[in-house]
């Protein structure tokens, strides 16, 4: 089982794009995925077929004896199970009794044991670096990271860096940095480059090969509750989210 936690506590560039597009594609490949949505918005549930009714992560977070194998739920698409979420995940930690404190950032990490050999299991974080962001890294064995391909969205890395170290410290201490991803491509701004440029002094090849291009077709994939992958096989950010999924298991 690999683990991987797609996190950046900036909103907007690119988290949930990443694990919606990135599992269908491994998918696609033959591997078999179970995202998971951490993120009281929700926005990644909505590919699934989960109904009001069912379990989700806030469950599987607050119930010691619910299991993450009973709240996943099919999708559309082979291989690809999804751990859904809904709003209620929002007063988790709130909701958590005091006597399990120290236990609170292992909520999922916990629950992750009863999944079956070989599967990659990716995560969609909310836009903070709260409980449920600390949750995912320490659960995870690695962490990707979407970055806006813009100058301001590296300013918030180094407070996300320093999180990613804060739970090696004291919580997980093998949690990898899997790969910067660059989001959002814009070819006719040359800012963009100087991005890529600045990123890759920082962090080598830690930065992925991969840049996903602007395109308004992940709107309308999200309008229709598909992957780009399956809703434009042909386009280029499908394109680009399967090059993607190479890299990933290239640096497994
Ligand atoms: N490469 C892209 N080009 C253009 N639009 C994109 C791209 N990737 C994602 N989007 C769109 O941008 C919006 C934000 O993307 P997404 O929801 O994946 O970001 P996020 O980081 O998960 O946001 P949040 O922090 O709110 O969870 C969505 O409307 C999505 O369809
Ligand atoms: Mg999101």
């Amino acid at each position: 089982m690999r683990v991987i936690a797609v996190a950046n506590q900036k909103g907007g560039v690119g988290k949930t794009a990443t694990v919606l597009n990135l599992g269908a594609a491994l998918a696609e490949m033959g591997e078999r995925v179970v995202l998971i949505d951490l993120d009281p918005q929700a926005n990644l549930t909505a590919i699934s077929a989960a109904d009001e009714a069912e379990l989700t992560t806030h469950d599987l977070l607050l119930s010691a004896d619910v299991d993450l194998r009973e709240i996943v739920q099919p999708t559309p698409i082979a291989n690809l199970l999804v751990a859904p979420s809904e709003y209620a995940l929002a007063a988790a930690e709130a909701q958590l009794a005091d006597a399990d404190a120290d236990r609170a950032q292992f909520r999922l990490k916990d629950k992750l044991g009863t999944l079956a050999e070989g599967i990659i299991v990716l995560i969609d974080t909310p836009p903070s670096l709260g409980f449920l962001t600390i949750n995912a890294l320490t659960g995870a064995d690695e962490v990707l990271i979407p970055v806006q391909c813009a100058y301001l969205a590296m300013k918030g890395l180094q407070q996300l860096l320093r999180t990613i170290e804060g739970v090696r410290q004291h919580a997980n201490s093998e949690l990898d940095i899997l790969g910067l991803l660059l989001t959002m491509y814009d070819a006719r701004t040359a800012h963009a480059e100087e991005v890529k440029r600045r990123l890759q002094e920082h962090f080598g090849d830690r930065v992925f090969g991969t840049i996903v291009p602007r395109t308004v077709a992940f709107d309308y994939a999200t309008v229709a509750a598909t992957p780009l992958v399956h809703f434009r096989p042909d386009s280029p950010g499908a394109e680009a989210y399967r090059a993607l999924a190479r890299e990933v298991i290239d640096r497994a």
